[in-house]
């Protein structure tokens, strides 16, 4: 879950300038420490981010390549020693590492055997000087490395620089993704492309097991039983720009703010409202095979897997298929029982979330047909699964996911849509929805219009240490959104409920410190959640209900109402989820703390 970065150039560039410039559009995979290396000047490390770096960092530090890292803390306090890059024993050898090295310990006994010792306590140390160790017989740098490579057990995404061969630099994936960019006399290695960007859109996805290495003039990629192979080179046409702040406050904000233009990305081109028809490109090779499936699995983490919550109940309403949704860190240690009639869609922002991708090959391994709902074009989950249905959300960099929820919402609207209308969906219905959906841009826009009111809400509330979140049916997800949001970047005590189990336990905690957040629109299970509000009321804890427009009744029970425009009862929380992400951005904030900086949590989580 660390950032990676490593530039080498020949046109005299700075590239210690490069890689710190980089590194910040990395920083949402980790932040707990961060560190340089040139083979000109060496290394600086340092707990913190890249604003603490760049002060350590002397101004004659220079070079015309190097390697660089952010890191979230898996094995090691987050300390300058246990910082990244890591060198060998004799500082000729120099890592950046993002994964877990499981057999660590292992190698480490062997190489201390042998007189290795070691400064840190982190598993990437023991891969330096693994490879210290094999460069002393095989003589070469490559060799080393593979062979190094070939004893290590878990996984990783690293590059890797020699002080005797400056201009080259080794990357290889197992597990943590890589991507390869190539310019006109420089070349990078990097977590994900963002960093690249500025300097060249053309880049190389690294597959599990590959093996490259880059020069100034070029790139090879080997298996790591060194046979040669060749990777496609994808153009990516997210700007560099799209990826910076676009005038907000932080990252969180402007996702939130980016919402109807995320619904129109994700349905551009995609339904055909006159007969109703929604037209997935990414599923067009197995919809024979789509239509005679008799399962779906959806296996997603996070606010993916709520996502995923929300979709169940879509489609087994309009399409009839039995739909089960699991965490995926959940589904591949247990022993699921899928066939060839099952289809398992995996959701992912990142595409990179390892639970997932192995929830992903435990799918093709039992013989289902693997989709993927995925933001991240290329990534190793898109790539992976049979086929798929890209949201188009643009980068999602904060690491509490809002944008990419509000686009994997209307992608499983889509995919109902797809999947109904094999079944026997109605041209009248699936009319409706395409109607609906269509109307989401304009009514998302019009809850952002609000967000003033729902600031002042949050600063009132702000000082509360406990909330539930209460709602039913296509609601009960969503309660769970509203908790989680709050818990990931407000660090307070939140639970999100179904509304008709409150009674069986939580309403205990109720009193007049206890606020609970009631997502009650007018649907159909509306009469029910007020019976719940009004048991809330009685034991004298706060409500603040989000609410269909025009429901003036429920002003007269809660004691806070936010308001959102009507909508079919199945898109209702694509609305819904909108104030609450809101609610917590603003909650944050004025507790003093940076949304987009959530402590011990990171964007993309690429250890299990
Ligand atoms: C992390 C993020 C969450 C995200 C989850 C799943 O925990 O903090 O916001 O929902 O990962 O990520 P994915 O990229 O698979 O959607």
């Amino acid at each position: 879950m660390c950032g990676i970065f490593a530039y080498t150039g020949s046109s005299g560039k700075d590239a210690s300038k490069i890689l710190l410039d980089g590194l910040v559009s990395l920083e949402y995979r980790g932040y707990d420490s961060a560190g340089i290396f040139t083979p000109e000047s060496g290394s600086v490390k340092t707990p913190g981010a890249v604003a603490e770096l760049k002060k350590k960092v002397p101004k004659k530090f220079n070079g015309k390549s190097g390697i660089a890292h952010l890191r979230w803390a898996t094995h090691g306090e987050p300390t300058e020693v246990n910082a990244h890059p890591h060198s060998d024993g004799s500082g000729e050898l120099w890592i950046v590492h993002n994964g877990i090295i499981e057999n660590f310990k292992e190698l480490k006994d062997k190489l201390t055997k042998k007189g290795h010792t070691f400064r840190s306590s982190t598993d990437t140390e023991v891969l330096a000087h693994l490879v210290e160790e094999y460069l002393k017989t095989e003589k070469n740098f490559e060799k080393a490395a593979l062979a190094a490579l070939n004893d290590v057990r878990g996984t990783y995404g690293i590059a890797l620089q020699y002080k005797g061969e400056p201009d080259k630099i080794i990357a290889a994936r197992m597990g943590s993704p890589i991507v390869l960019g190539l310019g006109d006399g420089e070349h990078f290695i990097a977590s994900d492309p963002s960093p690249i960007l500025p300097h060249t859109k053309k880049v190389v996805f690294l597959e599990d097991g590959d093996v490259a290495i880059i020069t100034p003039d070029g790139h090879t990629i080997q298996k790591l039983d060194s046979s040669s192979v060749k990777r496609e080179t994808t153009e990516i046409d997210w700007s560099a720009e799209e990826v910076q702040k676009g005038g907000y406050q932080h990252f969180m904000l402007k996702e939130i703010m980016e919402g109807p233009e995320v619904i129109e990305n994700t349905l551009r081109g995609r339904l055909i409202a006159q007969t109703g028809m929604a037209k997935l490109g990414g599923l067009e090779a197995v919809a024979e095979e789509l239509s005679q499936i008799e399962r779906i699995i959806i296996v997603a983490c996070g606010s993916a897997h709520i996502a995923g919550l929300i979709g169940e109940y879509m489609i087994e309403e309009f399409a009839g298929i039995p739909v089960e949704v699991e965490h995926a860190s959940e589904f591949r240690y247990r022993s699921p029982v899928l066939n060839q009639r099952t289809a398992l869609i995996a959701i992912s922002q990142s595409g990179e979330t390892l639970d997932t991708l192995e929830a992903v090959r435990e799918g093709k391994r039992r013989g289902a047909l693997t989709l993927g709902i995925v933001n991240a074009v290329g990534s190793t989950i898109a790539r992976e699964t049979d086929a798929g249905v890209y949201n188009h959300a643009g980068p999602e960099v904060s690491v509490a996911s809002t944008k990419a929820l509000i686009s994997e919402l209307v992608a499983l609207t889509l995919l109902t849509i797809f999947l109904g209308r094999q079944r026997g969906m109605s041209e009248k219905t699936a009319q409706e929805i395409a109607l609906a959906l269509k109307e989401l841009p304009n009514k998302v826009q019009h809850i952002l219009g609000s967000s003033k009111e729902i600031e002042k809400l949050a600063t009132k509330y702000a000082s509360m240490r406990d909330f539930i979140f209460i709602g039913r049916k296509y609601n009960y997800p969503v309660a769970f959104e509203g908790a989680l949001k709050l818990k990931e970047i407000s660090y307070i005590h939140a639970e999100g409920y179904g509304a008709g189990e409150m009674k069986h336990g939580p309403i205990a905690m109720i009193d007049e410190n206890f606020p609970t957040f009631a997502i009650v629109p007018k649907d159909s299970v509306y009469e029910k959640n007020v019976s719940n509000i009004h048991e809330i009321k009685a034991r004298k804890g706060p409500v603040i209900a989000l609410a269909t427009e025009g429901d003036n009744e429920i002003a007269k029970l809660a004691d806070d109402v936010i308001y959102v425009p009507q909508t079919l009862e199945m898109l209702s929380p694509i609305l819904n989820v909108v104030p609450l992400q809101l609610f917590a951005y603003y909650f944050a904030r004025e507790k003093g703390l940076n949304p987009d900086r959530p402590r011990n949590l990171a964007k993309s989580v690429t250890v299990e």
